[in-house]
């Protein structure tokens, strides 16, 4: 018998104990994978999931998010949500209560008002400060003006698939919790600011299921961190369950899917972490510069444990 167990990616490690301590109380997986993420979302010194998270190309903060059970195959997602404290939550909502499964931009905020989700501004000094930086860095000093004529003016002159590409692959970052609950269910939740000075109503892999965010109780769960548009492209979290489906171990579906990622001969990096239903746990990267960890919490553990993942070369 497995014990209950939580994984996530490195911002997620101290955040664990609140899903463990859940599952250690009989929780729901759905339960503890909500509980971390929004103890992530809350942490103002992580500027890439929640409060304080990266601004988009305007300076505004729009939040994607996912969550699915792995029992029912059930999900909900938000994109491009401003303005919500734990977008995670109102994914939540959505995979409960909605009749859909994705929300975006005003849709997603009017459910989520209607929900009674908790409203709040996002934006902190250290989110300010971090855009007024990256706009000094990616516009090489041009000044910050209000009419944002000069944002228009910029992308005109530009080729913006170039300077995206410098931009992408270092300005970015993502939360991913996974959990197995005593009956053996699963679930999986991804939270994020999205990628710097992305452009305004851009969709990352984070809130579109199969892409950054996919688990089946019968396989396990598998999600993504990275330049979200490679992961959208490759379906890659629905791809790795695939491949475990069809007999590979976690280790190397998610090898295989970096490989995948590789091939698709786009600049960006990518990651991922991945469990099966007898609770092995892996995490890989397509990134050479550093190297690929995951957190790993059984529900009797006293501290979760930083657990070496696989680089995965071209
Ligand atoms: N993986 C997060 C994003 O690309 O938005």
């Amino acid at each position: 018998m497995v014990k209950p167990f939580i994984m996530g990616t490195r911002n997620a490690g101290q955040f664990l104990y609140a899903g463990a301590e859940n599952l250690r109380d009989g929780g729901s997986a759905l339960d503890a994978v909500e509980a971390a993420t929004r103890l992530v979302e809350s942490n103002p010194d992580d500027t890439s999931v929640g409060l304080s998270g990266i601004p988009n190309l305007f300076g505004v903060q729009e939040m994607d998010a996912s969550i699915m059970c792995g029992r029912t195959l059930g999900a909900g997602t938000v994109g491009a949500v401003k303005g919500f404290l734990h977008p995670i939550s109102v994914a939540r909502k959505v995979l409960e209560e909605a009749p859909h499964v994705m929300l975006v931009a005003e849709g997603a905020e009017l459910f989520a008002r209607a929900m009674g989700m908790e409203e709040g501004d996002l934006s902190t000094d250290t989110s300010r400060k971090v855009y007024e930086t990256f706009v000094k860095d990616a516009f090489e000093h041009e000044e910050i003006d209000e009419s944002q004529q000069w944002i228009v003016n910029y992308a005109r002159s530009q080729n913006m698939r170039e300077w995206y590409d410098r931009l992408a692959d270092h300005h970015h970052g993502t939360v991913n919790v996974m959990a197995m609950d005593e009956n053996g269910d699963i679930a999986s939740a991804v939270s994020t600011s999205g990628t710097a000075l992305k452009f305004p109503g851009r969709l990352g892999d984070s809130p579109i299921i199969g892409a950054g965010n996919y688990c089946d109780n019968r396989y396990g769960a598998a999600c993504c961190t990275g330049r979200g548009e490679l992961a959208i492209r490759n379906s890659t979290a629905r791809t790795i369950i695939h491949y475990m489906e069809d007999g590979l171990s976690a280790r190397e579906a998610a090898f295989r899917a970096m490989k995948d990622i590789h091939a698709l001969k786009t600049y960006g990096g990518m990651n991922c972490i991945v469990f099966d239903p007898k609770g092995n746990t892996v995490s890989a990267t397509t990134r050479e510069d550093r190297e690929s960890v995951h957190w790993y919490m059984a529900s009797d553990m006293k501290e979760p444990e930083l657990r070496t993942g696989i680089n995965v070369k071209p």
